[in-house]
């Protein structure tokens, strides 16, 4: 399983519901890496995105503790062992967030595709600094790219074997 997420200098993803960049190059990046894959989000992440709609071109799956969410055009489940029962092939997933979803897949991540945007802005929700976790290490960064007033680097983390 691989995860994807844009953070802050001090791994910010989130304020208010909402995403603290607008990045059009790292939403390119993002829909490119994610197309015609599985993707797995919270319910509060999924009410974030534009109508509460579920992403185009992806197999949407929505965790949720409400036994009666219904989203259309997306599977939804109760639990994580619940998404692994669905048996699709775990290298063709990725998860998506929010921070109580990364929180608790990371675990089962063996990459991590992280867009590091060269900036402290204020925020609620955060991703786990990967730098601080011996099982993982950074085995690419690019070089920086401007886009929309600000500076990014496209990072992959992977697990240590
Ligand atoms: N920077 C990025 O790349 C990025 C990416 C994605 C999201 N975000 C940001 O992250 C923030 C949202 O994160 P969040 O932590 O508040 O919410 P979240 O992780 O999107 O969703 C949390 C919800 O998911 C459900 N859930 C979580 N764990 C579950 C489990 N084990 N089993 C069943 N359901 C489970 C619960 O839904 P119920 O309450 O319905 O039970 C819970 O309230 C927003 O600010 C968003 O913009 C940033």
């Amino acid at each position: 399983m691989k995860l994807i997420c844009a953070v802050s200098e001090n791994w910010g993803i989130g304020k208010d519901n909402n995403l603290l960049f607008n990045i059009p190059k790292d939403m390119k990046f993002f829909r490119e890496m994610t197309l015609g894959k599985v993707v797995v989000l919270g319910r509060k992440n999924l009410e974030s995105f534009p109508g509460a709609k579920p992403l185009k071109n992806r197999t949407n799956i929505i965790l949720t503790r409400n036994k009666d969410f219904k989203c259309e055009g997306a599977v939804v489940c109760g639990s994580i062992d619940e998404v692994l029962s669905l048996g699709y092939d775990e290298s063709e997933m990725f998860v998506i967030g929010g921070e109580e979803i990364y929180r608790s897949m990371l675990e089962l991540c063996d990459t991590c595709y992280i867009t590091k945007v060269s900036e402290t802005v204020p925020a609620d929700k955060f991703m786990v600094n990967l730098d601080e976790l011996p099982e993982w290490e950074l085995t690419y960064s690019s070089e920086p790219q401007e886009d929309n007033g600000h500076t990014i680097r496209f990072c992959t983390y992977q697990r240590k074997k």
